[in-house]
């Protein structure tokens, strides 16, 4: 079994209006190690991270940071915790070189100017420690970087920040193959790093490529959240679309040998499984 999680969501309910997105949602992530977060399109993932960034705030349930319980109401208090996301579109500025961009809002000051040299030395720290070596200058502009690059300064811009946690929604969705290699490298080095990272991906090649676990939302709920080696592309895929599979005894009602790892609906993985109010995770 892996260690215990650094973040853990429990419960967790979230309504816009009278739709409800996010419903009982249980979610951990271990320090080094990547957990994918998985499901389809509208599932709930991006409202799940904002939720842990402190975008939205939650209606009910319980977010455990570090084994305590904390609350996190704004993007400030996330931060506060360690907390980083690397959003896909809105990562960077075009018009700034990648030292700006990676300072932005939050720039060293010497007196009343910009420490440059400082803040130059800290991202080409940051960047040597995550083995980047493709930038050819910290002075040049975001815009002349390549989509892999981009994401990648997006990257360490997260790390600077002596983040423990790092969420990364669909970072590799715009890149070709060797640029996606690339990042998803550096996804796994952020975890080996020691942080907890999480990856929302589509691509199921990426999440089996990087990930420890794999959670998988289905229409607002987490179906189940299972080490990677324990599922099959197959299985994850089911879940996902289906918010059961046949492969997997999620429910523990079917008595085949399921060892109770597995989470359905409502359920944790640390209680013992058992019937559940989201139908079907039967075989
Ligand atoms: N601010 C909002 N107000 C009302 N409904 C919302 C809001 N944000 C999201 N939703 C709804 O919540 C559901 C989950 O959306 P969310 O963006 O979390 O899905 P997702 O899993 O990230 O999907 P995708 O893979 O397409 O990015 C969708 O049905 C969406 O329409
Ligand atoms: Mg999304």
């Amino acid at each position: 079994m892996s260690a215990t999680p650094l973040l853990e969501l429990r419960g967790i309910d979230k309504s816009f209006g009278p739709v409800q997105v996010l419903r009982n949602v249980d979610f951990s992530v271990t320090a080094g190690e990547v957990t994918a977060l998985v499901g389809d399109n509208g599932a709930g993932k991006s409202t799940l991270v904002k939720c842990i960034s402190g975008i939205y705030s939650i209606d009910s349930g319980e977010i455990v940071f570090d084994g305590r319980p904390v609350r996190i109401n704004s993007p400030r208090d996330a931060a506060a915790l360690g907390i980083e996301v690397v959003y896909q579109d809105l990562a960077l500025c075009d018009n700034l070189d990648i030292v700006q961009n990676m300072f932005l809002g939050r720039e060293k000051r010497s007196g009343l100017v910009l420490d440059e040299p400082t803040m130059e030395q800290m991202a080409a720290e940051t960047l040597a420690g995550l083995s980047v070596r493709t930038v050819k200058s910290l002075r040049q502009h975001v815009s002349s970087l390549s989509g892999g690059q981009r994401q990648t300064v997006a990257i360490a811009k997260a790390v600077l920040w002596n983040s423990r946690v790092v969420i990364l929604d669909e970072p590799t969705a715009a890149l070709g193959v060797a640029q996606t290699a690339q990042v998803l490298e550096l996804v796994r080095r952020l975890a080996d790093n020691g942080l907890a990272v999480v990856l929302i991906s589509h691509n199921m090649n990426d999440v089996f490529a990087v990930s420890d676990q794999i959670a998988m939302l289905y229409l607002g709920q987490m179906v189940a959240q299972l080490r990677t080696s324990e599922v099959t592309h197959a299985q994850v895929v089911e879940l996902i679309t289906a918010g059961r599979s046949g492969g997997l005894g999620l429910s523990g009602d079917n008595g085949d040998g399921a060892n109770g790892t597995g989470t359905s609906g409502a359920d944790r993985h640390d209680t013992p499984p058992t019937a559940t109010t989201e139908p079907g995770v039967d075989r």
